[in-house]
């Protein structure tokens, strides 16, 4: 496990551990800098945009030499968020901590979200837990942040392309140390 306290661990862990597979054809800088460009064109907050980029920097501090391995839980989400709150606060800590069980919530209330995700990630919807039953939906509507999450969701399942990237991780760093000295 690695710690990580300030955008500059943050912006070292991409840099040593962001060529890793992501699992899904492309690297995990790469789909990192794909959400965020998404939540980006969207409108999304900055926060939001800080949150899609590092959703899954739960996967870098808990697999710092492999990629993951969607046969086991790693609780990613909840990794990178405590290691996230600190440094931001709740609009980027939360949407983290849910992409998860948007997963979850959006298999429950849209039928056609389940067909249409990657094979890896419809693999890993039953190590998570899967589909909500309607109360477990209905409660979820009822946590902070549970749209920005959805939102996030979204994000993360486009954020899977094969073609050159455009934007680079670096391009959000100003953005990054924005948001981490407003929390300070
Ligand atoms: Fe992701």
């Amino acid at each position: 496990m690695i710690t990580v306290t300030t955008v500059d661990d943050i912006v070292d862990l991409y840099g040593a551990r962001g060529r890793l597979r992501y699992g899904e054809g492309v690297t995990q800088v790469e789909h990192a800098v794909q959400c965020a460009v998404l939540a980006e064109a969207s409108g999304a907050s900055d926060a939001l945009i800080v949150a899609a980029l590092l959703h899954d920097v739960g996967h870098l501090v808990v697999h710092p030499d492999e990629t993951a391995d969607f046969s086991i839980d790693d609780h990613h989400e909840l990794v990178g968020a405590e290691a996230l709150a600190d440094m931001f606060g709740a609009a980027v800590s939360r949407p983290v901590a849910l992409h998860v069980p948007a997963k979850r919530y959006l298999c429950a209330v849209d039928r056609d979200y389940f067909p249409a995700l990657s094979r890896a990630s419809q693999m890993s919807l039953d190590v998570q837990g899967g589909a909500f039953e309607p109360a477990e939906a209905e409660a979820f509507e009822r946590l902070s942040y549970w749209r920005e999450a959805v939102a996030l969701r979204r994000f993360d399942d486009g954020g899977k392309s094969d073609e050159a990237a455009t934007r680079h991780f670096a391009d959000f760093i100003p953005m990054m140390r924005r948001l981490a000295s407003q929390r300070c």
